[in-house]
């Protein structure tokens, strides 16, 4: 029976697995840690807005569970010697350098956490597998754990992929469609699986606990990101077609998402996906299938991004070519974090198109009820370097930028309106109204790159209007 566990890695999977697990395993006693140590102070704060990861439903659980049996601490040695079971939450970004840059996992702090345990360990202890990983990093983890740790200590390493979306990770933790734990098919590590599937057990019901083994465990999680994305890439591509063919992607998505063999979900129309992990990890599968010399295999999934990168570049090109010419023009953008619900702004498709509009000449106003400012000029001083832009060019675009503290600020007098993220405060606002207070009588071009307004009602109010993949759109 596990009675301590420790979490490394205090960030949108760590603290939310471990605060579910904590409620629903009072017994078990869990401290969450972190090398960055501001992350850890966060988490302590007694005001839940300082809290470093927003989703909903998650103040209260921390409300109720932290400091009775779950904690956040920066002591990491104490608390890996102190436990029974140890989940690796870090994360496994995108290489920057070195064998496989720009596709490979970045494994650094996968293997310093292996290194530390090995080192620091007292007594046995299963290590779960939590982070999205290459298949066969246990193997790896294996071999640096032998060449660290104490003789007569010994490791089980399992795999546990976790499948949350941001934005309703505490309903998924909840409600998991399945959990997937693998091991090695020996004594020790069944037992391993058995000690997590124990903890599991008591809010997932047992058929939806899927036992394998460690490869296909670390394998199913690519997988199932790779294909999440691939229907979104797909959908995409063929909102291009249907505005070409005025036929509307929506009523596309209803039609073929109804066939119980396709399913409805994950059809909706986007300016691309965004999030820290899909764009990622399908480049790590490409990197291994090319590994294995699967060229065919890795080319296939390497679609899936360039199509998403594609449908982000479309966007810019259909703002740019209805706006005549971008210079001094005023455009508001709505939403900034990859979807609702969210402060994370990783890969959101808001950087990317947002960029390009100042590049070429347009001043923006940014609103986001969620995303923090900082990480709005962050975020665009990032991808501004990465297009090899020297500080001073970047410092002078970052003043063609402004960040709103309301929707109204933000939506007031502009020349074109991007909706990017599908926030629900998007879809109240009031058309009519905000037509009356115009000064200048120009109507601003609107933008909905998710699909999310009344379209006939706007242009009955005479706006000029863009959707994507909608053949009624009076901006083509
Ligand atoms: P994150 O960046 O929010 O959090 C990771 C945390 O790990 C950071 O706070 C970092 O400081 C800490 N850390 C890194 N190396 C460390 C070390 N050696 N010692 C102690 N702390 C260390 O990342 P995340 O979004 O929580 O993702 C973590 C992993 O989970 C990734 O592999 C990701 O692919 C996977 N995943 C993420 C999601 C998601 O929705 N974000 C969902 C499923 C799986
Ligand atoms: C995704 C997966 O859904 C999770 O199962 C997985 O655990 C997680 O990645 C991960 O490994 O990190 P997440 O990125 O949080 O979760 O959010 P999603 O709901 O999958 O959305 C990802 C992006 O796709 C968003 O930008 C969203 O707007 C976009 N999207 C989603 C679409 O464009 N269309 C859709 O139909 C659905």
């Amino acid at each position: 029976m596990i009675r301590k566990i420790c979490c490394i890695g205090a960030g949108y999977v760590g603290t939310p697995t471990m605060a579910v697990i904590a409620l629903k395993c009072p017994n078990i006693k869990i401290t969450v840690v972190d090398s960055n140590r501001s992350r850890i102070d966060a988490w302590n704060s007694s005001n839940t807005n300082d809290f470093p990861v927003k989703e909903p439903g998650l103040d209260d659980i921390i409300k109720v569970v932290r400091n009775k049996n779950l904690f956040f601490s920066s002591d990491t040695e104490k608390h890996i010697d102190e436990s029974e079971m140890i989940f690796l939450a870090v994360n496994t970004p995108t290489k920057k350098e070195g064998k496989g840059k720009g596709f490979a996992a970045d494994l650094t702090n996968i293997d310093q956490c292996a290194k530390q345990i090995a080192i620091v360990s007292s007594s046995n202890k299963i290590i779960v597998e939590k982070s999205t990983l290459p298949v066969r990093t246990a193997e790896r983890l294996k071999e640096i754990i032998n060449k660290h740790k104490q003789d007569d200590v010994s490791f089980e390493i399992i795999s546990n992929p976790e499948f949350l979306a941001e934005g309703t990770a505490i309903r998924d933790l909840f409600k998991s469609d399945r959990v997937l734990i693998g091991s090695d098919q020996t004594d020790e590590g069944l037992a391993a699986m058995e000690s997590l599937v124990n903890i599991y057990k008591n809010w997932i019901p047992r058929e939806r606990i899927i036992k394998t083994n460690i490869w296909s465990s670390e394998l199913s999680k690519l997988a199932s990101n790779a294909m999440l994305a691939q229907r979104i890439s797909s959908i995409n591509s063929l909102s291009a077609l249907t505005e070409k063919t005025e036929a509307k992607i929506n009523e596309l998505s209803v039609a073929v998402g109804k066939d119980h063999r396709i399913g409805d979900k994950f059809l909706n129309v986007s300016p691309g996906f965004g999030g820290s992990c899909f764009k990622k990890d399908i480049l790590n599968l490409v990197y291994i299938c090319r590994q294995y010399g699967l060229e065919e295999v890795a080319e296939y999934w390497y679609q899936v991004v360039k199509i998403n990168d594609y449908q982000r570049k479309r966007i810019f090109n259909i703002i740019n070519s209805s706006l005549v010419e971008l210079k001094n023009k005023r455009i508001s953008i709505l939403g900034w974090s990859f979807k609702k619900d969210t402060n994370d702004t990783r890969e959101s498709s808001s950087i990317p198109i947002s960029s390009d509009l100042i590049i070429n000449g347009a001043s923006l106003k940014i609103y986001d009820p969620l995303a923090d400012k900082k990480q709005i000029i962050q975020d665009l001083t990032t991808y501004l370097e990465s297009k090899n832009l020297d500080l001073k060019e970047i410092k002078s675009l970052l003043n063609q930028v402004k960040i709103n503290n309301t929707l109204s600020e933000c939506l007031s007098n502009s020349n074109a309106i991007i909706v990017l993220t599908e926030w629900d405060e998007f879809k109240q606002i009031d058309w009519q109204n905000f037509k009356l207070n115009i000064v200048d009588a120009v109507l601003p071009h609107i933008f909905d790159t998710r699909n999310i307004l009344d379209i006939e009602l706007l242009k009955s109010l005479e706006y000029k209007v863009f959707q994507i993949g909608n053949g009624d759109s009076n901006i083509k």
